[in-house]
């Protein structure tokens, strides 16, 4: 009997689906230089991290976002698993968040930050991807809009601090189930006498969800919802308040915003503040630097009590992309401290970088035995300004060859005094004797 060859052919073999990508050295430093100094500043702004399972109950996203949203309607990876239980890839990452929320019962005001893939089905080109990843914010159980003013603020110090200076601000808000109500019925009267006018897409969904069609770059939208009544010009006065506030505090604390009539976002969950970040640097169709607002229904659309909340998410890729094109924030400089080189037979390498590394210093090492000459082109290769060079003559003597890679120069030491040097000092860059 002879065996399937099971074997997928070369030319057929799997790469990352599409829309995906991976994410690998030496690029990936910049990732988590990224990503850890967001959580320097969540942690400096009162933040804990939150982590929640990356599928949810499909109904989190279904009642969290909207059923009319495009991101649940036709963006999402919704499955039912092998016991029938309906599912959803996060799309996001403010729902489970607050799915949490209302399965813990948290102390108020809760504040949490994230980091996490973010799953949609888009229409994929420069910027915009199936798989995406995002940092964000959420503060729970809190109105105060002076919290509205600390989130906007966490998001513009993080781009300033990545160096990024091409960053427009803008806000506006949603209202609440005071004011908004009876804005969407005005809304309504004014698109239903101009339905004919509207794209083919808006033409059929704009009675589902009518701020959507704001949202819309077509002509015939653009031009329709010109002369549109703005939901800005009819909020209550509580609304208008919390507004006034929100901006008084932005520029009190420096930070450049104008208003936007026609932002409506793509989640359906906004009320009152909401707000966008664009990089002027980046092409049109995807350039959303980050975007949240307040969700003050959220936590009761989910079953929970009556909690406010706010938040932001802001897109890794996006900021990367937005770096690139600013020249700012570099993939930082991964050099090994120390390159052992050994040609006895490896396990004097073996023992060296694994005290070396206890010690505190990046070291490294080549392997299969392989040349001087070999080895020495590795140690180049990995930036290492110092070279530990082990011979027949050093095993014997309990010595190793440290030479300086910048300078040339060499001399050398018993390995006892270069493991305490390195503990003392941390590192041996420079340290010919
Ligand atoms: P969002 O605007 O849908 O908001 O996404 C936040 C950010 O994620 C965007 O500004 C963009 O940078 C990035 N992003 C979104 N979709 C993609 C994609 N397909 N490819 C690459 N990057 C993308 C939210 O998700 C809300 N949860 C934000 C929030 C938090 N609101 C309140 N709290």
């Amino acid at each position: 009997m002879t065996e399937v060859d099971d074997r997928i052919p070369a030319e057929d073999a799997p790469r990352s689906p599409k829309g995906t990508y991976d994410v690998l050295p030496p690029d990936s430093a910049r990732w988590e230089a990224l990503i850890a100094a967001y959580a320097v500043l969540a942690d400096r702004h009162g933040f804990g991290l939150a982590h929640t399972p990356m599928f949810e109950d499909a109904r989190v996203f279904r009642r969290g976002i909207g059923e009319a949203s495009e991101v649940v309607g036709k963006e999402m990876y919704e499955f039912e698993d092998r016991s029938g239980r309906r599912l959803a890839l996060r799309p996001e990452g403010t729902a489970p968040i607050v799915r949490a929320f209302v399965q813990h019962r948290p102390p108020v005001p809760w504040r949490v930050w994230y980091v996490t893939p973010a799953f949609r089905y888009e229409q994929v080109q420069a910027g915009r991807y199936r798989q995406h990843h995002q940092l964000g914010a959420e503060v729970l159980g809190t109105e105060d809009p002076d919290v509205d003013v600390e989130l906007i603020a966490l998001a513009h110090d993080f781009y300033r601090q990545l160096g990024l200076t091409r960053v427009d601000l803008r806000v506006t808000s949603l209202g609440d189930t005071e004011c908004r109500p009876s804005y969407l019925e005005l809304l309504r009267s004014y698109l239903a006498d101009h339905d004919g006018e509207l794209c083919d897409e808006h033409a059929v969904s704009w009675s589902r969800n009518p701020l959507r069609v704001f949202d819309c770059k077509r002509e015939p939208c653009l031009k329709v919802t010109a002369d549109a009544p703005r939901l800005f010009d009819h909020l209550c006065e509580p609304c208008t308040v919390h507004f006034a506030r929100v901006t008084a505090g932005l520029d009190s604390v420096g930070i450049a915003w104008s208003r936007d009539d026609r932002l409506v976002r793509g989640l359906d969950y906004y009320t009152r503040t909401t707000f966008e970040f664009t990089a002027t640097a980046l092409e049109g169709a995807s350039n959303a630097l980050g975007g949240g607002g307040r969700y003050d229904l959220l936590a009761e659309a989910l079953g929970g009590p009556p909690t406010p909340g706010i938040g932001f998410g802001s897109g890794i890729e996006r900021l990367l992309l937005t770096c690139d094109a600013e020249g700012v924030f570099p993939v930082p400089e991964q050099r090994a401290d120390v390159f052992v080189v050994d040609v006895t037979g490896g396990e004097t390498a073996r023992d060296l970088v694994l005290r070396l590394r206890r010690a505190g210093l990046r070291a490294e090492r080549a392997y299969d035995a392989r040349s001087m000459k070999s080895q020495l082109k590795v140690a180049d290769r990995s930036g290492a300004p110092v070279a530990l060079i082990v011979g027949q003559a050093e095993l014997e003597a309990g010595t190793v060859v440290v030479r300086d890679l910048v300078a040339g120069t060499q001399s050398e030491m018993p390995v006892a005094e270069l493991l305490e040097r390195a503990t003392l000092t941390g590192q041996l860059a420079g340290g010919t004797p």
